[in-house]
């Protein structure tokens, strides 16, 4: 369950009837023609309507450009406030208020909305019949998740679009996108992964973007890289490494594998990828570089390594699933120090927005049902009690913590400054 820093690489406007509208992106001014559906993509100052339009096209020709025409389209991470009567860019990025959890037993993933709690969708992570037992799942860089399969063997991975960014894919005759909107899951009975791109057979969920068969097995390393692939591995079947194109169903070659590589014996349980590109993978640790510069280093480490998260200065923190120890190593790879955190056995952990770190206590034993929190500097500052068996932690956009509980199914939300400890 790790987010992805959320970086602002599109936008969407949808507006539900426009003929033509103009507006400005950074210091580019786009203007679309008779569509409804805009997305832009500010790496390539690419903007795309192809297979976007929906509904009624007005011919009346007009050009959008006051507050009032915008207010009548969905915008996302643009607006008409900091200038009126023009569209912009937010100065921040407004990640989702979404957060993802795995029904590992039900080959199930819930999206949950982490202002208000509800549950805003259910999917199958495997079409019926095939294995799945979802554990890891990342958020990308345009906020829709990729959740990998650890039981499939080899293992898979399925990626779900969100319908608030237009990630879905409009597969059958019935107009709009049938998507679940609540606790009940649409159907899929077939896996469609000989079928071809993009392998998600009779998949009834039009979210259900893409699904993938990848080479490792116990697959549950999944993170994004800066172009927005997705590096997968597992700690089975030689915990060999897959780079899957990411990005949107009609993305060429979105859900395929475009390179491929053996393991190293190292990794293949959860991880992350560093600002620089560099791939910090679990159990045990690994370090890798997927594009080293000649000579760069590869670094392996022996210690019970356990859940992988990031500082805001790239500092990478490694629980250990025994033995009340997390550690903090700096970008380099170079070990800082090892820290109490306030319980023996410990998984998932997450970096807040103050940089503090926080460690879910745990699966293994129920004795102390907990999440413990550490100031950056490594001192336990306490442990706040969660539901039963905290596994996963997570931080959502205001800045909360979520901690998802194995053993009682529930999630439970920390104010960071709520009390003593959080
Ligand atoms: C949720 O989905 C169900 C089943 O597709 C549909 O009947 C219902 O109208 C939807 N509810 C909302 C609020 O969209
Ligand atoms: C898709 O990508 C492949 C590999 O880079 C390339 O050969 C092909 O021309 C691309 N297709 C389109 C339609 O861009």
């Amino acid at each position: 369950m790790k987010v992805a820093p959320f970086v602002l690489t599109s936008f969407l406007l949808r507006f539900t009837s426009v003929s033509s509208l103009s507006l400005r992106a950074g210091d580019k001014t786009v203007t679309v023609g008779e569509e409804h559906i805009l997305t832009y993509d500010l790496a390539s100052h690419e903007s795309s309507t192809a297979g976007l339009v929906r509904g009624r096209k007005l011919v009346d020709g007009k050009e959008y450009t006051t507050d009032t025409d915008f207010d009548r389209g969905i915008s996302v991470n643009v607006n008409h406030d900091d200038t009126n009567d023009q569209l912009q860019l937010d100065s921040e990025a407004t990640p989702f208020n979404f957060i993802w959890i795995p029904i590992s037993n039900l080959n199930l993933v819930v999206k949950v909305d982490t202002d208000t709690g509800d549950i805003l969708g259910t999917y199958r992570t495997a079409p019926a019949g095939a294995s799945g037992d979802p554990s890891r799942t990342t958020v990308d860089r345009d906020g829709s998740v990729w959740v990998a399969n650890r039981a499939a063997n080899p293992g898979t991975i399925v990626h779900i679009g969100l319908k608030e960014n237009n990630q879905c894919q409009d597969r059958n005759s019935n107009p709009g996108i049938q998507t679940s909107n609540g606790t009940d899951p649409l159907g899929w009975t077939t896996t469609g992964l000989t079928g071809g791109d993009p392998g998600v057979g009779n998949a009834e969920d039009e979210c259900i973007v893409h699904y993938t068969k990848v080479s490792s097995c116990g697959t549950r390393h999944l993170s994004i890289d800066a172009a927005n692939n997705v590096w997968v591995s597992g700690i089975g079947c030689g915990r060999r490494w897959d780079l899957v194109k990411g990005g949107r169903f009609d993305t060429n070659q979105s859900g395929t594998i475009i390179r491929s590589r053996s393991g190293f014996g190292y990794g293949g349980y959860g991880g992350l990828t560093d600002p620089s590109g560099i791939i910090w993978s679990a159990s045990p640790l690994l370090r890798w570089n997927p594009d080293p510069a000649p000579g760069a280093a590869l670094n392996t480490y022996d210690h019970d390594s356990y859940g992988l998260c990031i500082d805001s200065q790239g500092n990478v923190w490694n629980t250990a699933l025994y033995g009340n120890a997390i550690r903090k190593f700096n970008s380099g790879g170079v070990e800082i120090g090892t820290y109490p955190h306030g319980y023996n056995n410990a998984q998932g952990c997450v970096v807040d927005r103050n940089d503090d770190v926080w460690v879910a206590h745990s699966l293994i034993s129920m004795s102390i049902n907990s999440v413990g929190h550490l100031k950056n500097d490594g001192t336990h500052v306490g442990n706040v009690i969660v539901g039963s068996g905290p596994t996963g932690v997570s931080v959502d956009r205001n800045g909360k913590i979520w901690s998802a509980n194995y053993y009682d199914g529930t999630l439970s939300r920390i104010d960071p400054n709520g009390g003593a400890a959080g």
